[in-house]
């Protein structure tokens, strides 16, 4: 008689296969005017010769600053006729969180895509903030299970993090970031003649992301935030595209070679200061911008590092001054907002960024400037007095 395989275990095939992704980010100016080729070559990187159809969303906030944004596209798209065909006029999108809080944002954009008949081979492009992107992203990673979609960030943070990633998401049942995708764009156009118009509240806050990054990963790159803090809180040119260009490839960096670019794992080093941040965001019901939110979040677990025995003390009031110095006021009343039994409502944070990863609690804390450390444990009791440190400085 044959041997049989064990009844319990039945027959296993394992399937296996290897997706490379690469994207192109550009870094340029004035993408609109009829002599610059960065979204032509992007759109005939694969194609050469096609006349690629092409759906333009435009956050409102970007028009609103650029009222001739439209026409430069339509002339672009008439001076490249060859190459590009823009599917109707371009889309404005409500700009801001509100675009993510919004229920009805995602279904619209869907509506929108079908009705101007979006197939796999067309491109949904989107102009905008880091919302819009993440909006636009993930209805455009959903429509016919994904088109391709290009990116061109329109704020410091866009452009020097969220922009050049890999994920998308919006706000659902009233937590950040819940429903969203993994979805890498077909390319990155980071066009600085946006900055030039954005609020100095919208530039400063993008500069935290950069402060985050560097605290976690380039000594280097901190000390040279720290030696231009008076260029950058002026938002002094070169050094503010200085900033983007260094903090977004740091982040590029940490996607494509830090082993784990959809987030399997438990750990999310660039997501240091974000718990807290994340919950400050809410609890002030986006009266801090995300940037806000994560530096309060960056000195706060600066702070801990310390209190924890991580990091050198001291080296929490370098943090703190780098921040202040860059304009950030490191304090909200809604770090002290509590609930029924007088715990801190920030603390939930914790649980709600391990609920979100999945897996053990891993949060990045500092070992030294330029070195993250990760712990799977937070002491509420330091948290508090993390807190107690941030108001004592106001
Ligand atoms: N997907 C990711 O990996 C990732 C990473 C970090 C942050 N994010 C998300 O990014 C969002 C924050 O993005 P943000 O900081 O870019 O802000 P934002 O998109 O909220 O934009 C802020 C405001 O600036 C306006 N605006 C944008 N560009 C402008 C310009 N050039 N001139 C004038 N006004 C302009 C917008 O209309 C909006 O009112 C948050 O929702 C955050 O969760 C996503
Ligand atoms: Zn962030």
């Amino acid at each position: 008689m044959l041997d049989t395989p064990s009844q319990a275990v039945g027959d296993v095939r394992l399937q296996s296969f290897r997706v490379a992704y690469d994207y192109p980010v550009v870094f340029t100016l004035e993408a609109f005017s009829p002599g610059n080729r960065s979204l032509i070559d992007v759109l005939a990187r694969r194609e050469p010769h096609k006349r690629h159809r092409c759906l333009v969303l435009v956050d409102q906030g970007v028009l609103a600053a650029v009222p001739g944004l439209c026409h430069d596209i339509e002339s672009y798209a008439a001076a490249h006729a060859g190459h590009m065909e823009l599917i109707g006029a371009p889309v404005p999108i409500a700009g801001g969180e509100a675009c993510k809080n919004e229920p009805d944002t995602i279904p619209r954009l869907l509506e929108l895509l079908s009705r101007r008949a979006v197939d796999r081979h067309s491109y949904t492009i989107a102009i905008g903030g880091g919302a819009v992107l993440d909006a636009a992203g993930y209805a455009s990673a959903i429509f016919h299970r994904g088109v391709r979609h290009i990116r061109f960030p329109t704020t410091v943070l866009a452009q020097n993090d969220s922009g050049v990633g890999v994920k998308n998401a919006v706000n659902y049942l009233g937590v950040k970031n819940l429903v969203g995708t993994f979805a890498p764009p077909w390319a990155v156009i980071n066009d600085s003649s946006f900055l030039e118009v954005l609020p100095p509240r919208e530039k400063r806050a993008g500069m935290a992301e950069a402060v985050k990054v560097a605290l976690i990963r380039d000594r280097r790159f901190y000390e040279w935030l720290e030696r231009h803090a008076h260029d950058l809180a002026r938002f002094s040119y070169p050094h503010m595209s200085d900033l983007i260009r260094d903090c977004a490839a740091l982040h590029m960096r940490q996607i494509g070679q830090g082993g784990d670019p959809f987030e399997a794992g438990s750990a999310r080093p660039l997501d240091f200061g974000h718990w807290a941040a994340h919950k400050l965001e809410q609890i002030t019901r986006n009266g801090l911008n995300h940037g806000e939110a994560v530096a309060i979040g960056i000195a706060l677990d600066t702070r801990y590092s310390v209190l924890s025995g991580h990091l050198a003390p001291g080296q929490d009031d370098r943090v703190a001054a780098l921040l202040e110095r860059l304009g950030f006021t490191l304090w909200h009343d809604g770090l002290r907002q509590c609930d029924a039994q007088g715990r801190p409502d920030v603390l939930k944070g914790l649980s709600e960024f391990q609920e979100h990863l999945g897996g053990e609690l891993t949060i990045t804390l500092l070992a030294g400037i330029g070195e993250g450390v990760e712990v799977h444990e937070m002491n509420e009791d330091l948290v508090a007095r993390s807190i107690d440190w941030l108001e004592a400085r106001r």
